[in-house]
């Protein structure tokens, strides 16, 4: 699958095609250049799982899942979670996303890499989380599984408490479209749509009218101060424009989830800092933002800042 076929599935509310299922992606829709970049964004990267689908190990994922999603009562959501022995510290709210035991591992026998190894991670509503880490320390496939982009080899992965490692693709495209919002290093915007188009495809298969689709979409574009540039297709679009396009398509669902993978990495430091500073403007007590960086700027400005090496978190702190 195209990377922006892949991106666009991953925000928009699509079922099953949304899930690539080859390592290698094919590379049509990057004919336009706006993708040009030869490195593949670790974000597409960790959304291609490789060719033997990870197995959803079926014990830990019980019944527990479809009820109402963040229930903000203590008592019952804390029982449906038990299997995590680490409650959030001095809060009894539900974890908005969370890790328990989860490794994935690419390809097998002598080649098999172990990407992430027996991870935890609980993050909070309101968590503003920043990833940092060597290359190859596993923070792209952390924020793919996050993110619902790829299933692991073992463990257990919750999004609003439900298990979505008990789900099929269908339904685990579905909690993304609805939860999640997805921003890559190199934006993965669709070549052929303009702007306006790029959002709206979050907003497809929502049972929405295509006046409420627009309007919704121009708004988005607007809160990214990109609303005169509606009918710009990437390529015409600065990289700063792109991401800041790449950005309004995934906040237009109102994600309690937003998750970026390098979102600076391919920006000038002027639009990087654009960039952040609409990412910090997203924060709110019910959303949770986590942006894995190289960029230690970026870094500081997260208030928990995890750190990875060799496919484990090696630190985990909160800075207020
Ligand atoms: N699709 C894949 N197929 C095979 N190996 C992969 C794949 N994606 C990542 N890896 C490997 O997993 C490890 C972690 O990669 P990644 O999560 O991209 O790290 P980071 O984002 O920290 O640079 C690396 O050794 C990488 O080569
Ligand atoms: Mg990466």
């Amino acid at each position: 699958m195209a990377e922006a076929e892949a991106e666009a599935t991953a925000v928009a509310d699509e079922p099953t095609a949304a899930e690539p299922n080859s390592a290698e992606p094919a590379d049509g829709a990057m004919a336009d250049g706006a993708m040009a970049d030869g490195a593949m964004a670790d974000g597409a990267m960790s959304a291609a799982p490789d060719s033997d689908p990870a197995p959803d190990t079926g014990a830990a994922t019980v019944a527990v899942t479809t009820a109402d999603p963040a229930p903000d009562t203590g008592a019952a959501t804390v029982a449906v979670t038990t299997a995590d022995p680490t409650p959030p510290l001095g809060t009894r709210l539900e974890p908005l996303l969370e890790l328990t035991g989860v490794s994935r591992r690419y390809g097998s026998g002598e080649a098999q890499v172990t990407a992430l190894d027996d991870v935890s991670l609980a993050i909070m509503p309101g968590d503003f989380v920043s990833i940092m880490g060597p290359s190859g320390s596993g923070k792209s496939t952390m924020l793919g599984l996050l993110g619902c982009l790829d299933v692991p080899t073992e463990g257990t992965i919750r999004v609003g408490g439900h298990v979505v490692t008990a789900m099929d693709d269908a339904e685990r495209s579905r909690v993304r479209g609805r939860e999640i919002g997805f921003v890559f290093q190199q934006f993965h915007l669709i070549p052929h749509l303009d702007a306006l188009g790029n959002v709206e495809t979050a907003l497809l298969y929502r049972g929405m009218s295509a006046k409420e689709r627009r309007a919704r979409a121009l708004a988005s574009l607007e809160r990214v101060g990109l609303g005169h540039r509606h009918d710009h297709r990437p390529v015409q679009l600065s990289g700063g424009e792109q991401q800041r396009v790449a950005l309004a398509r995934a906040l237009v669902t109102e994600p309690k989830i937003v998750l970026g993978d390098e979102p600076t990495g391919a920006l000038d430091s002027k639009n990087a800092e654009l960039v952040m500073g609409l990412f910090t403007s997203l924060q709110s007590p019910e959303r949770a933002i986590v942006l894995v960086t190289h960029d230690p700027h970026v870094g500081d400005m997260a208030e928990r800042r995890v750190r990875m090496r060799d496919g484990r978190i090696v630190s985990d702190e909160r800075v207020s």
